[in-house]
């Protein structure tokens, strides 16, 4: 079957054509993201009125383009999926809407599909990965440890308790006046700095729960800066690379915690499974090979291209929640807010 995805909960505008196979294999026939960055950037982060408006001027054109590269008609495909949340309202209605008119007009369901979920899934789009695995999400909007159990079946083991780690690399690189999006601008300084220099804390280390909470961090990291003002290239650098390492040995804490409770709950993972923007650090990615390695499971990483906002894991998790019968009605609401695990359940395992 194929789907055809929307995404427009953030700051991208994305459409996709994705094909799932009758055994459960996927592929992608297009894949177009517009990315709102530069409207964003002088303002140091998403203003959900500038990206909602961006979303209304961008999505036809975007969909046109995803519809034409798959060299697909409205009439050959099986369903239409759009991000139904969580996200910024404006973006997420734009997104939803047109989902729903053109299921309307070309008579094909609707999924409303719930944008955790699309990034849970990716692993089964670009690896086939079995369930059940845990993930490891981790963007500028969420940061969650979560059991991957079916396809609409997911058990939240941890979040974070306040900024997600996207956010905390966003902020940190804003107050050392460094560009947005802050986490490719931190990794860079932080290649040559010293990540010993300062002694930052590593909130939540060593707690039985797998949460997070990581404002704290990025507290310290403006006290030292303002002590030390002001700043020279090599403090910066400095204060990247010591404000990374403390990320990293909270994420190795973490993830050590959120693997136990999955592996107590639900018995071994078929793999660890990363997503979201923050997973393209490189340095983090070595902490995630290690935790999968410490937890004896293999390590999923999908391109990068895939692990940030894209249409394609909606369309994907469109096609997986269609091939179980899941569809939604065209009254279905927008949803600002919605925890993964309310997302409802298939019921099937596959
Ligand atoms: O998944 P994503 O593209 O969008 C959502 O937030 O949904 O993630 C973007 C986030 C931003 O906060 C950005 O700073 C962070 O991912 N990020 C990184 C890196 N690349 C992107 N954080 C740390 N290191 C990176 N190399
Ligand atoms: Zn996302």
């Amino acid at each position: 079957m194929i789907v055809l995805g929307i995404e427009t909960t953030c700051d991208e505008t994305a459409a996709a054509l994705v094909e799932r196979e009758g055994d459960g294999r996927g592929h992608i026939l297009s894949n177009v993201v517009l990315s709102q960055i530069a409207d964003h950037a002088a303002f140091g982060g998403v203003v959900p009125e500038i990206a909602a408006r961006a979303h209304v001027e961008a999505l036809d054109m975007i969909i046109a383009k995803a519809m034409g590269d798959a060299g697909r008609t409205f009439a050959a495909i099986d369903g239409v999926a759009a991000a139904a949340g969580p996200g910024l309202i404006g973006g997420v209605i734009v997104g939803l809407t047109t989902a729903k008119a053109i299921a309307l007009v070309n008579d094909k369901p609707l999924i409303a599909v719930n944008h955790l979920e699309a990034h849970a899934l990716t692993a089964r789009l670009t690896d086939a990965t079995p369930f059940p695995y845990c993930l490891f999400l981790a963007s500028g909007g969420h940061t969650q440890i979560v059991a991957a159990r079916g396809v609409g079946d997911y058990v939240r083991l941890g979040t974070t308790l306040d900024d997600a780690i996207g956010e905390a690399f966003d902020k940190t690189a804003k107050l050392l006046g460094l560009g947005y999006p802050g986490g490719p601008q931190v990794e860079r300084e932080a290649e040559h700095g010293d990540p010993t220099r300062f002694a930052l804390p590593r909130p939540m280390l060593g707690r039985d729960d797998a949460n997070f909470s990581l404002s704290g961090l990025k507290t310290a990291v403006r006290l030292e800066a303002g002590r030390i003002a002001p700043l020279s290239d090599q403090d910066v650098r400095d204060l990247c690379a010591s404000f990374q390492q403390a990320v990293c040995d909270v994420v190795t804490d973490r993830l050590r915690s959120g693997l136990r409770l999955f592996r107590e709950r639900f018995g071994a993972p078929m793999a660890l499974v990363a997503a979201g923007g923050v997973a393209a650090n490189r340095t983090i990615g070595k902490v995630l090979h290690h935790a999968a390695a410490a937890a004896g499971t293999e390590l999923v990483v999908p391109p990068p291209e895939l692990c940030t906002d894209n249409g394609a894991m909606i369309a994907w998790a469109g096609a997986e929640r269609l091939a179980h019968g899941l569809v939604d009605a065209l009254d279905t609401s927008p949803r600002a807010r919605w925890p993964l695990d309310a997302a409802s359940k298939a019921g099937a395992r596959s």
